[in-house]
């Protein structure tokens, strides 16, 4: 298996066809146009078996507030294993080559997920503990993500308390 980084100007129209391909295979028709474009903006790794694209995780910029404080995290997205090839480490393979790409770009990463917490702690992720929070321009409300939201915390200093509120920016489809 061979894992490629590549930034998302780099991916041509072929590849991004056949990674919306895996994401309706590997998310069973769940995955949208809004999920596609999140995947998108920053730093992918896919993952290839010869010729076959067998998975894929990416990260992007975005800001999150940690109690009453911005900071640019990495926030990952489109996290996908092939079914024929899941099972057999390609995911955490993947993840932990883009949590290379991301420490050299952000001090904290997060992501929302559902059944898959314990992925991503096998990873060193951190299950979120606080109330989350969508900002739109009608004004900041709870939203109820805070059970699947976690985080990376490649610099534990930036954000030492997992029990603070937590801020992100609307954006069309699922915010977080
Ligand atoms: C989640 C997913 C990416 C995992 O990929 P994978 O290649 O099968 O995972 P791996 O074989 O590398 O598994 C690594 C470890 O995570 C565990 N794991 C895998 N899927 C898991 C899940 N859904 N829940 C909890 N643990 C899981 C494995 O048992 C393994 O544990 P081990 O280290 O003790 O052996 C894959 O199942 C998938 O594409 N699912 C559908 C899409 C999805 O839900 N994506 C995540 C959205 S946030």
């Amino acid at each position: 298996m061979e894992l490629v980084a590549v930034g998302s100007t780099d991916l041509d129209r072929a590849t991004r066809g056949r990674l919306r391909a895996l994401w309706d295979l590997a998310f069973d028709g769940r995955f949208g146009d809004d999920d596609e474009s999140h995947a998108y903006g920053g730093v992918h790794v896919v993952a290839w078996s010869g010729p076959d694209l067998v998975a894929h995780a990416s990260a992007v910029p975005r800001r999150i507030r940690f109690d009453r404080t911005w900071h640019g995290v990495g926030y990952v997205e489109a996290v996908a294993t092939h079914p024929d090839h899941q099972g057999r480490g390609v995911g955490r393979a993947t993840m932990q080559r883009l949590q290379v790409e991301i420490a050299e770009h952000w001090p904290v990463a997060m992501l929302s997920t559902g059944a898959t917490t314990g992925f991503y702690e096998r990873l060193g992720w951190e299950r979120w503990r606080g109330t989350s929070y969508t900002r739109s321009p009608a004004g900041t409300v709870a939203d109820g993500e805070h059970d699947g939201l976690m985080i990376l915390r490649l610099d534990p200093a930036l954000v030492p308390d997992l029990g603070v509120d937590v801020t992100c920016e609307d954006r069309p489809g699922d915010a977080w």
